[in-house]
């Protein structure tokens, strides 16, 4: 019988290790400003058609050469993930839920006809990688490695087509708490003049491509005096994520009074964040029991607007990996300020820090949990 070609996937066994001869000095952690310093090596995979995935490399971190032409730089076959490595007490590194990032990763990548790997496969290269990169993760808590896998598609093509050739790259960038001077609640503008992503469209993918048109809304609202932007969708104003983050908020049920935290459903526009899934998750087990409603559902600005002006917000938060969570103060929206319960002189909501806690605790290992994936 013929034999049938099956194209490599990703094989850990086949590693390739080259040492950096030049080590960096290690930055003083509270200099670290996020994403601006990376760690001595760098990990990557090549792709192609016809032979699958090549065998991986560890090496010094340098520049990638690409013909000016790559399909990359005309079509933006990129997507990336977000994603971090911790040291524990006993100065074991620690990946937090790494299968979540690598199944989105897949997804992402499937999307825009980029190839696709066996998750395990990445998440055995990204522990041996953050292990040898090991001497740039602070110790203290609030520190960690940013760890950023990478996927372009690298055909030197200006055909409009599937890449024949990829490269996969995971780089590492040490990092300290995202608010360097302390947990400071953030005000937003509502975006009332474009929209991050709608249904059937790529909104729920990381792709380099959503990111870009994000920035002129950002400043924008900064110029006004707002830290970040609110996104969000449809007629009705549904609230769906905030900056790059997603949004909860927690209220109080008009006719109940009962507690409820809400974020918006995985409906195709919003980024399933590995954070998001995590606050639901814990809210779950935790608050539940309490007495509160923990619900994935659509709700509008309007709908916060009224718990505002009613008092019953109780506060509000974005949740993702770079800061975990971020308090919100204040949203504007139609030349309103709608405050989200914190009195003035508070940074944070009292949920918002617990559930900033609660993950911590399982990032860390401080709480041993399947969450955590030692290296
Ligand atoms: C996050 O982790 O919240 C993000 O999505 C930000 C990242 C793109 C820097």
């Amino acid at each position: 019988a013929a034999s049938v070609f099956q194209p490599q996937d990703i094989d850990p066994s086949k590693l390739v290790l080259e040492k950096t001869k030049s080590p960096k000095t290690l930055k003083k952690p509270e200099d670290l400003v996020f994403g601006r310093n990376f760690t001595d090596h760098m990990l990557t995979i090549e792709w192609n058609e016809t032979t699958g995935w090549l065998e991986p490399r560890i090496q010094p971190y340098q520049n990638l050469s690409l013909d000016p032409a790559t399909c990359v730089f005309h079509y933006a076959f990129e997507c990336f993930e977000g994603m971090k490595a911790y040291k524990d007490k006993a100065g074991r590194i620690r990946l937090f839920r790494p299968d979540k990032n690598m199944a989105r990763m897949n997804k992402s990548a499937a999307r825009i006809a980029l190839p696709t790997f066996a998750p395990t496969a990445m998440i055995d290269l990204i522990a041996a990688f953050a292990k040898l990169e090991s001497r740039f993760i602070p110790e203290q808590k609030g520190y960690s490695l940013y760890l950023r896998p990478t996927m372009i598609g690298t055909q030197k093509t200006l055909g409009v087509g599937p890449p024949g050739s990829a490269l996969l790259y995971v780089i590492a960038s040490p990092v300290g708490p995202y608010y360097p001077t302390g947990f400071k609640a953030v005000s937003l503008e509502a975006t009332d003049y474009a929209v991050r992503a709608w249904p059937g469209g790529v909104g729920d993918m990381k792709l380099g491509a959503n990111y870009a048109p994000c920035i002129v809304p950002q400043r924008e609202a900064m110029s006004r005096g707002f830290q970040q932007n609110l996104w969000l969708f449809g007629e009705e104003e549904f609230v769906t994520e905030v900056g790059t983050m997603n949004f909860f908020v927690a209220l109080r049920n008009r006719e109940t009074g009962q507690k409820e935290l809400l974020t918006a459903p995985l409906d195709g526009t919003i980024l399933e964040g590995v954070t998001r899934d995590s606050v639901l998750a814990l809210a779950r087990e935790r608050l539940v029991p309490e007495g509160w409603k923990v619900e994935e559902r659509r709700f509008s600005m309007k709908e916060v607007a009224e718990a505002s002006a009613e008092g019953r917000l109780i506060e509000a938060f974005g949740a993702g990996t770079a800061a975990i969570v971020s308090p919100v103060r204040a949203i504007s929206w139609k030349g309103q300020l709608i405050n989200c319960g914190l009195k003035d002189h508070e940074e944070s909501g009292e949920l918002t820090l617990k559930v900033k806690s609660w993950i911590e605790a399982r990032q860390y290992g401080d709480e041993e949990h399947e969450w955590s994936y030692v290296c």
